[in-house]
């Protein structure tokens, strides 16, 4: 199914608190009701579906290589997210994505709990994330990384405090 995006866009509010979990290859095993509504799906349509099915052709594939690369080494990830609804809307959220284990230590499913994001991460991320996606059309990862890289430099951070970099922009 290929959905045309618009630019009509979908409001998280500040009480909304979107969860889902994924299996091991991020396929949707549990959402919250505001999860499919704001995606605009049943909830029929999306279990048992990748989470890709909501990946907006505006996020860069770098952000998710961070995500991946992250959840396989057993660590958090918070990222902002911009997500594609089927109606071809989108809504933007910050995301907490974790890991969680069985009593044993082996591997649960991954969590992944979203707000809204602020306003003022609004203007730093949304220029950042199109900076990235412009750099992968042209030389791919190879070409965003750097530029992530630069961006993580600036905010006085690195690869390694991403995710104290991006809480403190959604704090900003
Ligand atoms: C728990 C969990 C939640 C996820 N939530 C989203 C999401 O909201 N939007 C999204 O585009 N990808 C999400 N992903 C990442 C997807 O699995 C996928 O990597 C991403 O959509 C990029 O698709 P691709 O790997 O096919 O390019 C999530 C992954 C996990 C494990």
């Amino acid at each position: 199914m290929s959905i045309t995006p618009t630019d009509q866009e979908h409001e998280v509010t500040s009480v909304d608190i979107i969860v889902s979990k994924g299996d091991e290859k991020g396929d949707i095993t549990y959402a919250n009701p505001i999860f499919f509504k704001l995606a605009g799906y049943t909830q029929a349509e999306l279990l048992e579906q990748p989470h890709s099915i909501i990946r907006h052709p505006d996020m860069p594939k770098i952000i998710f290589k961070y995500l991946w690369d992250n959840l396989k080494a057993g660590k958090d990830v918070k990222a902002f997210v911009k997500n594609l609804c089927k109606d071809g809307g989108f809504y933007w959220v910050f995301a907490h994505v974790r890991v969680a284990t069985n009593p044993d230590g082996s591997f649960r499913n991954y969590v992944s709990t979203r707000k809204g994001m602020s306003a003022h991460a609004r203007t730093i991320i949304e220029p950042l994330y199109k900076q990235l996606r412009t750099a992968e059309d042209e030389g791919g990862m190879d070409a965003s990384l750097p530029l992530l890289e630069a961006f993580l430099k600036e905010q006085g951070g690195s690869l390694d405090t991403f995710n104290d970099t991006m809480q403190k922009i959604q704090n900003s």
